[in-house]
């Protein structure tokens, strides 16, 4: 038997493995990684997250990726390069991480990369009819598992989508995994670049388990800083935001597209939610002129109140429900205050309550698919969420 294959068996039968869960999400923010002890497979995963951060990137790495990121004119060259130098780039991250931790990456079973994201095309949104669902995620993991000596699982969604899915959101698999309980009915609002949701009904029936995004996370607001804001990244603490005035004649066109009527799950990304789809909106709404201030209050306000309406779709009238926030987009308190104000009929929770970081979530959400490939069995949930085990493997020999 090949070496590696004789490792990889071993790895599986382990009643405990050691997974490094790497997310990095559209948003371009940093490198999420979060050290797992994970046990057991399915509905009997139990996890322990000792170690997590989020390496930030570098002006350099942030402006590489934006240069092919969502471009429909991307350099073919530049996306071939960055494939290979995403990477590399990961591998040394993870390798001065588990430094600083003071682990030898021989105690690590598995890593579960995510890879970047750079460009996400359900056939909603390319609608070419002789098409399938598409995404791209770069960041190859054979050159991960050969730079870091440890079995790489990567590149999750192509399986989602050949086997019938968009490919996103994968939350849904994990998010039930660990948090499904019965008697007690529960939404998983993440809000990264894009927000998604998990809908866990207190019955626990698998079939009515679905994931699904609900359109702009952080996406739009973070364009339009960067755009307007050259020193800023985002609106940190809504500041900007918060000096401004909803503008409803924007608010009302920014939610006119199609999207948001089309039934659950679905997904979508920056491709569409940019800054085009501002301008236009812009256009749409018979003035040419908002303040910087008005545009983020609007924004932000278009974030939530979207949001809030796709949760209200799923849940049924008189049902008490827990909604656990993550992603970056809980740190913005404006967007947090509207989301309480909209939903106050239900309870706010945060998955800190449940023992996981809220931002380590989504890293350790790969970490399952990671531990579901080599252990488990493919689940399906409701709703788009085929039966099937994801990601690829690559053995660092
Ligand atoms: N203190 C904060 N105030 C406002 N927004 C924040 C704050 N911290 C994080 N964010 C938002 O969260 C985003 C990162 O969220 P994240 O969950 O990492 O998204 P992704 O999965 O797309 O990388 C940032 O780009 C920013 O918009
Ligand atoms: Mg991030």
């Amino acid at each position: 038997m090949n070496s590696n294959v004789e490792h990889l068996y071993h790895i599986a039968q382990k009643s405990s493995k050691t997974i490094i869960g790497l997310m990095s999400g559209t948003s371009l923010d940093g490198l999420d990684i979060a050290l797992c002890h994970i046990k057991g497979n399915g509905i009997n995963t139990s996890i322990q997250i000792p170690y997590f951060t989020t390496v930030h990137y570098t002006n350099k790495f942030k402006e590489e990726v934006k240069a092919i990121f969502s471009n429909r004119n991307a350099d073919l060259q530049k996306v071939c390069i960055l494939n290979e130098w995403i990477a590399e780039e990961h591998a040394k991250i993870i390798l001065a991480t588990l430094a600083n931790w003071d682990i030898s990456p021989k105690h690590i079973d598995l890593i579960a990369s995510h890879g970047q994201t750079i460009y996400h095309a359900p056939k909603r949104l390319h609608q070419l009819k002789e098409f399938n669902n598409a995404t791209l995620q770069i960041g190859d993991g054979d050159h991960l598992a050969v730079k870091t000596g440890i079995i790489t699982i990567s590149d999750f969604r192509q399986k989602h989508v050949a086997a019938g899915g968009e490919g996103a959101p994968l939350a849904g698999y994990g998010d039930y995994f660990l948090f499904g309980k019965k008697n007690e009915n529960r939404i998983m609002l993440n809000i990264g670049g894009i927000a998604n949701f998990t809908f866990l009904p207190g019955n626990i029936q698998t079939n009515e388990v679905f994931c699904t995004d609900t359109g702009p996370g952080n996406t739009l607001m973070d364009a339009y800083i960067q755009q307007n804001f050259p020193e800023q990244y985002f609106d940190n603490q809504a500041t900007i935001a918060l000096k401004g005035t909803v503008q409803q004649a924007l608010l009302t066109a920014l939610k006119k597209h199609p999207f948001f009527k089309s039934n659950f799950p679905k997904t979508i990304g920056p491709e569409l939610f940019n800054l085009s789809y501002l301008q236009q909106a812009i256009a749409v709404s018979g003035h040419d002129y908002y303040s910087h201030e008005d545009i983020m209050a609007t924004l932000n306000r278009f974030t939530a109140e979207t949001i809030v309406e796709a949760i209200l779709k799923v849940i049924p009238p008189k049902t008490t429900y827990t909604i656990f926030t993550s992603g970056g987009g809980m740190h913005n308190p404006l967007l947090m205050h509207h989301l309480h104000t909209l939903l106050a009929n239900c309870n706010f929770n945060n998955i800190k309550d449940l023992n996981i970081n809220p931002d380590a979530k989504e890293a350790v959400l790969f970490a399952i698919l990671a531990n579901e490939c080599i252990s488990g069995k493919g689940m399906a949930l409701g709703k788009g969420q085929p039966a099937t085990t994801m990601g690829k493997i690559s053995f660092p020999t």
